[in-house]
């Protein structure tokens, strides 16, 4: 499974970078807004610095809501840096324009999917990445981690190239989760990765085992 991370924050794209795992970055105008990235030329600017800490995918998602606002502005971040990758919502005019980017070699994220038939017509427009946002799904007391099994298996039963980028990931265990049923990609707060190292056991061990030594 690869592992994305989902902030606009440099330095902690830089961290999960040197940690050597990192295949790629998530944004969205939300997490643009946080690091206080405003104005079209402070934006691009930021996604080219972001592609030049990662040698992966770097999703940047489109402002518009209607079909030719999206492709207009799609083709402009797609220009930005060979790592973008064009994060459109799914609506109906973002389908459209997931079609067109996809007849145009433009690869795309569909992003705000919740449900299996949203993936299913990501998929049949040719979307690149398609995320469910699991955590948000979590929030309302549905099922996140099902609803990307789900995905999983109608995406495998036609073998859709699509692939299953896992979002609104909120901790460790939803990072288990994902790779045990199969999704593509996960995308992270550095946090949640971090989070994968710890165990008290771990922790204990080390401890014996440096007490020990000094008796080599
Ligand atoms: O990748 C989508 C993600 O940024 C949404 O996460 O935690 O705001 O639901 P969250």
């Amino acid at each position: 499974m690869k592992f994305f991370i989902d902030t606009a924050n440099l330095d902690e794209i830089r961290e999960a970078n040197n940690m050597g795992i990192l295949d790629g970055v998530t944004t969205n105008p939300s997490l643009m807004a946080k690091e206080n990235i405003f104005g079209k030329l402070e934006v691009n600017k930021h996604y080219k610095q972001i592609c030049n800490i990662v040698n992966g995918p770097v999703s940047a998602e489109v402002l518009a809501t209607d079909f030719k606002g999206m492709v207009a502005e799609g083709e402009l971040l797609a220009d930005l840096h060979d790592n973008i990758v064009v994060k459109v919502p799914m609506t109906g005019d973002g389908i459209k324009a997931i079609r067109y980017f996809s007849d145009r070699k433009i690869r795309t994220n569909c992003t705000l999917v919740f449900s299996a038939g949203q993936a299913l017509l990501a998929a049949k427009a040719g979307a690149s990445y398609v995320s469910p946002f699991l955590g948000r799904l979590d929030d309302i007391s549905a099922d996140g981690i099902g609803l990307i099994a789900q995905i999983r298996r109608i995406y495998s039963n036609y073998e859709f190239p699509t692939k299953i980028l896992a979002a609104s990931v909120r901790h460790p265990m939803h990072i288990v989760d994902c790779a045990e049923i199969g999704a593509d990609v996960m995308t992270a707060p550095l946090k949640a990765i971090k989070q994968l190292l710890n165990h008290p056991l771990t922790d204990k061990g080390l401890e014996q085992f440096l007490k020990d030594a000094k008796q080599l």
